[in-house]
């Protein structure tokens, strides 16, 4: 039967050729990022796809079908898993870059393989940034306008390339229809080809392997099974960090997008640096924090095995190159904290100098948000409310019918605070029942997200102001207190 399938295919075949290959030096848990990069690729796709059948990508229905995702347990996961893995993937990229840049192994004859892994960075980039909007919750909004901004300073065609990603004026559904299309058709179809090229090469030129200048050939170690062990139990564990990360540390949606709300974005990790960069420059000068550094970072990147002109691999003889990379990886790290502190320290800042939601002044010109006026109370507790929980349990807390349970006129919500302050704290999953319905789903962590005084504020305004909701006021002290 094998037999048959392979003199009519060479399928066989071509699979003991592919395993059978030499690894120069011997295996080594040094050349596994390549293939944990690649087992990352496929859990985003399969999770992806996934995703596509409940999301619906239009400004009426995008948030609406992500929050419909996250009331369901199982859809919520692989959404958590799909958030996870692209951070998973993006890592995975970054060390496999770096390890091949302190090897040496983009060196002749191996050009080619290195702009292709380059191009495959910048696409894996673009598919976090394109996937960052399409929850359209406020972060992602106002995250994906800032960048939209830096692509129009760009000299010339700036405008213009931010009008097509747009797709008009404004963000709105034509944006996420730009996005929705790059992130799911354009991008994964480059990447499945660049990844089929880059392992072509890889196979044509063999493994770099150690870098030594001792003439003498290698010891030869085999790729199956030895290196196929070592990367199945890399990728496994990637597999496992990714799960766990899911489930003990789930994304959360923010309220949907709303562009007349002031809100102080967050980026995904991977951009905090260019975040940091824009934070740091002068404002005239911002053209060389969004287009001349970044650009001119590529350029570099391309040019890496012209740049780096010694004749031998060994570090040791690639001084300039290891001093290069270290500079740069220090100044990545220092931006990302810098960016970090200030987003913190300007949110915290904005926590305390927000105007009221103006949803109020609008919502007799728009009948959908005529709900939301129970929200727009001017008290700290019912801005935070509005801000971080009417996403889900709606603006006057009548919750969702089977998905999410009430606030108002729920009896664990006005019973014992601790109780009370335990769950938005810690966040709860499994299942519940309020006056006779019951729920199973997963609310969110707020510690960190919010502060102490915040969730007081919040819990007081649940307590005391939600449907026919009468009870005491949590203080600021009892929350830092809160034991288990
Ligand atoms: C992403 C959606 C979501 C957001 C945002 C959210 N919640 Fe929840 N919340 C839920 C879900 C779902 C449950 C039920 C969990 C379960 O069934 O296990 C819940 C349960 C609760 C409960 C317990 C209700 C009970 O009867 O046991 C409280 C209290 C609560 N949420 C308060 C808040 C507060 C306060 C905020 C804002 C700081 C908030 N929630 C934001 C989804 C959310």
């Amino acid at each position: 039967m094998l037999d048959w399938l392979d003199s009519r295919t060479g399928l066989i075949t071509q699979a003991q050729n592919f395993l059978k290959e030499d690894v120069p030096g011997g295996a080594s848990y040094w050349y596994v990022f390549g293939s944990a990069t690649l087992f990352a690729m496929i859990i985003q796709i399969v999770t992806g796809i996934f995703l596509t059948f409940f999301y619906a990508p239009s400004a009426a229905t995008a948030w609406e079908s992500t929050r419909a995702i996250y009331a369901n347990p199982f859809q919520h996961f692989v959404l958590s898993m799909h958030y996870w893995g692209s951070s998973a993937m993006i890592a995975l990229v970054f060390l496999h870059l770096l390890q091949v840049l302190i090897w040496g192994a983009y060196k002749s004859p191996r050009e080619i393989q290195w702009i292709v892994g380059v191009l495959l960075l910048i696409v894996t980039l673009v598919l976090g940034f394109t996937g960052y909007l399409l929850p359209w919750d406020m972060n992602a909004y106002f995250a994906s306008q800032v960048a939209l901004n830096m692509a129009s300073s760009a000299p010339v065609a700036g405008p213009l390339i931010q009008h097509i990603l747009q797709g008009g004026a404004v963000m709105g559904t034509a944006t996420i229809n730009r996005f929705f299309g790059l992130h799911v058709w354009l991008m994964p179809a480059m990447l499945v080809l660049l990844v089929g090229a880059h392992l072509a090469i890889l196979r044509h030129n063999g493994p770099a392997g150690p870098a030594v200048d001792d003439p003498r050939p290698l010891k030869k170690g085999r790729f199956y099974p030895d290196q196929v062990f070592m990367d199945t139990v890399v990728s496994f564990g990637v597999f496992i960090v990714i799960l766990l990360l899911a489930w003990f540390a789930p994304p959360f949606l923010d309220a949907k997008a709303n562009p007349n709300v002031f809100f102080i974005p967050y980026p995904a990790w991977y951009f905090l640096s260019l975040f940091g960069l824009l934070n740091l420059v002068p404002h005239q000068f911002d053209l060389f924090a969004t287009i001349v550094i970044p650009t001119a970072f590529i350029i570099i990147l391309f040019a890496v095995p012209w740049l780096d002109r010694s004749i031998s691999r060994t570090t040791g003889s690639r001084k300039g190159m290891m001093w290069g990379t270290a500079v740069v990886v220090a100044a990545v790290i220092g931006l990302s904290i810098f960016s970090q502190v200030s987003i913190m320290g300007k949110q915290a800042a904005a926590a305390q100098l927000a105007p009221p939601p103006p949803v109020a002044s609008t919502s007799t010109s728009s009948s959908a948000s005529s709900a939301t006026v129970a929200s727009t109370s001017s008290s700290p507790g019912a801005r935070v409310f509005s801000q971080s929980c009417s996403a889900c349990h709606g603006a006057t807390g009548m919750g969702q019918p089977g998905a999410i349970p009430p606030l108002a006129n729920n009896p664990f919500v006005t019973g014992p605070a601790n109780a009370v302050i335990g769950v938005v704290l810690n966040g709860l999953h499994g299942a519940i029942t309020v006056n006779g319905r019951s729920y199973n789903s997963m609310m969110p962590t707020w510690k960190g997200n919010l502060t102490n005084k915040q969730i007081a504020e919040v819990i007081t305004y649940i307590r005391g102001s939600l449907g026919k909701n009468k009870a005491s006021a949590v203080t600021t002290a009892q929350v830092a207190a809160h034991k288990p």
